[in-house]
């Protein structure tokens, strides 16, 4: 038997924070203040995601990846939270939903565990990951088609939009979060993204944030730079 009205906004009561705005039942959103409609709106995500593997990662209390499973996708939602700890749980739980829910960290994922996906989602963990090029390798190893990632971006100044730029964030000088670590311009990612194997389709910048539409491509001499600069592969040369 389905629940209440009162029963399921007496379950979206318990999570003590709401990050997304979740529409758990018809009419009943969950209070996140997270601009999530507005970010789907521009990734343009395929409507009919039938016969698709789909990864969330970072995925929160799930807004992105409840949507994928929607349009009718196989998801996975990756983050290093509990579920129990965000609002995925309750969101889960209210909606039905059978999204396969992973806990852990995004650098120690890898496709001999996950297997590889049509779409993944790299929302608004960019700026949180120490060592972003690391992160996009691995994420250019779960991508077997199209990638959409979101981030915050950084204005330089004119004169310097053209050069690929990245601000640190000591400590918490960002927002105050010491989560934050890398403020990057638009063109410093979609060079990093071409470093590590991805053609930016589209880049929709609205501000402070931007939504890159990517495919995965095979760039075989960046990887080979990158594999040696990683020590996974040493360099050639005579010498023994
Ligand atoms: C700013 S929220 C973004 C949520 C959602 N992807 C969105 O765009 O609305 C970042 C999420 O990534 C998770 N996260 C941050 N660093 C992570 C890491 N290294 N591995 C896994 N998850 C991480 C956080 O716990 C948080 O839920």
């Amino acid at each position: 038997m389905g629940m209440t009205d009162d029963e399921v906004r007496a379950r979206v009561a318990s999570v003590p924070h709401w990050y997304h705005p979740i529409e758990v039942s018809p009419g009943i959103i969950t209070p996140g203040a997270n601009a999530a409609r507005a970010v789907l709106e521009i990734l343009d995500l395929p409507a009919d995601c039938r016969g698709m593997r789909a990864l969330d990662l970072g995925t929160r209390d799930g807004f992105f990846a409840f949507e994928l499973e929607r349009r009718g996708a196989e998801v996975t939602a990756v983050d290093y939270m509990a579920m129990a700890d965000s609002g995925f749980a309750v969101a889960s739980e209210l909606l039905g939903s059978r999204v396969t829910y992973v806990r852990r960290n995004l650098y120690d994922l890898s496709a001999a565990d996950l297997g590889t996906f049509d779409i993944v989602l790299f929302l608004g963990l960019l700026y949180h990951l120490p060592d972003p090029l690391g992160a996009l390798r691995v994420v250019r190893n779960l991508t077997r088609q199209r990638m959409y990632l979101e981030t915050l971006v950084l204005d330089f100044g004119r004169e310097l939009d053209e050069l690929p730029l990245m601000r640190f964030f000591a400590g918490s000088s960002w927002a105050g979060d010491p989560t934050n670590y890398w403020g990057p311009n638009v063109r410093c990612v979609e060079d990093m993204l071409a470093e590590t194997e991805f053609a930016t389709r589209r880049a929709t910048s609205t501000g402070d944030r931007c939504v890159f539409d990517c495919e995965a491509i095979a760039s075989p001499a960046a990887a080979y730079y990158m594999e040696i600069a990683t020590g996974q592969r040493a360099p050639e040369g005579t010498g023994t």
